[in-house]
C-alpha cells in the first residue's frame, strides 16, 4: 500500500459510506500494509496482495469483484532509483498499466457510463521548466527526462491511446511533488525529517536551487475523486498546490519547524546539519503546475498552505515512531540511501 493510493482509501472510506473498495498492491519495498493498518477491520476495504504484470490475477479480480472502476497509483516512483535500474520502472509502469487497461477493456466490453479508468500521473513527463517559462498545463508537451519520467509518459501516452482507439472512458491526472503522512522516507520531505531528529547529514543535491511545487496529499486525493467524479472522459487534468519553493529553502523551513517542535534535540539548529552533495544525474531544475483547469471546471483548490502541510506532516513523522521502526525492521533501504549519497559529498 503505497503513500498517495493508501491516503486515497481512506479518504474515500471516510467519505462515502457505500464504496467498496479492492486494493491490489505487490507490496514492493515502498508498500506497506501499516500504512492502513486503520482500516483492515473495515469490509468495505479487500485487501489484495499482487502485481499489476500479473495477467491472469488482475482477470480474475475483475471477475470475481465486477470491477466498476480503476485508480491505477501503481508504480515505481523514486527518481533516483529509476538512474541505477530502470529495469523495474518498465515493467510496473508501462507493462503494468497495459495489463490493466487490458483487463480493462475485455472486461468492460462496451463500457457503460459508471466504468471509468483514472490513471495517476506526474508532471515530471513534461520535462523542465525555464525560471520565468509558465507552469506546466494539460497542452505542455511531454519531454521526459529521467527513465521513471518516461515510463510515466509511455503510461499516459497508452491510456490516452485507449481512449482513442477502443472508446476506454479514461481520465489522466498529472500531479506535482506530493508530501505529507505515510510517505516513504527515501523522498525529500520525509528523509529530511528522519535526518534531522536523529542528526543525520541533511543532503541538497547541488546548489539546491531547484524547484518543486509541493502540494499536502490530502488535498491531491480530493482532487482525484472529484476528476472520478465529474471529469471529463478522454481528459487531462494537472494538479498542484501552488507552491513553488526551492529545495534549500524547503529544507530550511523543516529545520525551523523542528528547532520548535523539537527544541530540546542536541541537533537544534538543525538548519546545521546541511550537507550539499552532487547532484542528481538529469536532474530538472523546475517543476510547477497551472491548475486553473480543474480549478474552474471541477472547482477544486487546494486547502493546505505549504506551512500548514508541513506543520501537519512533520507532526505525524514525530508522531508516528512505530510506522517508522517497522520500515526500519523489514526493508533495507537505509543501505540504499547510504550507496546512493557515497562519495557524493561536496566540499
Ligand atoms: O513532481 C512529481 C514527482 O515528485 C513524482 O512523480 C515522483 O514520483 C516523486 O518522487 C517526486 O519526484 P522528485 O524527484 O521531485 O522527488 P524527490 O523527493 O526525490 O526530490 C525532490 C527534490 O529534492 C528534487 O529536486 C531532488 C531533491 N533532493 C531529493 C533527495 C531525496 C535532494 O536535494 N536531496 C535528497 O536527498
Amino acid at each position: 500500500m503505497g503513500f498517495i493510493g493508501s491516503n486515497f482509501v481512506r479518504h474515500i472510506l471516510q467519505l462515502e459510506p457505500q464504496v467498496k473498495i479492492i486494493n491490489l498492491d505487490a507490496l514492493t519495498y515502498a508498500g506497506n500494509p501499516d500504512n492502513l493498518s486503520d482500516m483492515l477491520g473495515d469490509d468495505r476495504h479487500v485487501f489484495i496482495k499482487g502485481n499489476i504484470c500479473d495477467t491472469s490475477l488482475i482477470k480474475t479480480i475483475f471477475i470475481d469483484h465486477d470491477i466498476d472502476t480503476i485508480v491505477n497509483f501503481a508504480a515505481e516512483t523514486h527518481v533516483d532509483r529509476s538512474i541505477h535500474d530502470p529495469a523495474t520502472f518498465i515493467e510496473t509502469n508501462i507493462q503494468g498499466t497495459y495489463t490493466l487497461l487490458e483487463a480493462a477493456k475485455e472486461h468492460w466490453g462496451k463500457a457503460s457510463a459508471t466504468n471509468r479508468f483514472h490513471h495517476i500521473s506526474t508532471d515530471e513527463v513534461y520535462g523542465t521548466l525555464e525560471p520565468d517559462a509558465p507552469a506546466f498545463s494539460e497542452t505542455t508537451a511531454y519531454a521526459p527526462n529521467s527513465p521513471y519520467a518516461a515510463t510515466k509518459a509511455a503510461s499516459d501516452h497508452l491510456v490516452r491511446a485507449y481512449t482513442e482507439t477502443y472508446s476506454l472512458p479514461c481520465t489522466i491526472s498529472n500531479c506535482s511533488n506530493n508530501y505529507g503522512p505515510y510517505q516513504f522516507p527515501e523522498k525529500l520531505i520525509p528523509l529530511i525529517i528522519l535526518n534531522a531528529t536523529s542528526g543525520k547529514p541533511l543532503p541538497v543535491y547541488g546548489d539546491g536551487g531547484q524547484i518543486r511545487d509541493w502540494l499536502y496529499v490530502e488535498d491531491h486525493c480530493e482532487a482525484i475523486y472529484k476528476v472520478l467524479c465529474s471529469g471529463r472522459v478522454g481528459e487531462t487534468y494537472t494538479i498542484g498546490g501552488g507552491n513553488q519553493v526551492t529545495n534549500l529553502k524547503i529544507i530550511k523551513k523543516i529545520c525551523q519547524l523542528l528547532d520548535t517542535l523539537c527544541s530540546d534535540s542536541p541537533w537544534v539548529p538543525h538548519s546545521q546539519l546541511i550537507t550539499f552533495v552532487q547532484d542528481r544525474a538529469g536532474h530538472d531544475r523546475r517543476y510547477a503546475i497551472d491548475a486553473s483547469k480543474i480549478e474552474g471546471e471541477l472547482d477544486w483548490r487546494p486547502k493546505h498552505s505549504l506551512s500548514q502541510g508541513l506543520e501537519a506532516t512533520i507532526t505525524w513523522y514525530l508522531s508516528n515512531e512505530q510506522w517508522i521502526a517497522e520500515i526500519d525492521k523489514k526493508d533495507n533501504y537505509r543501505e540504499w540511501i547510504a550507496q546512493n549519497y557515497k562519495g557524493r559529498e561536496l566540499q
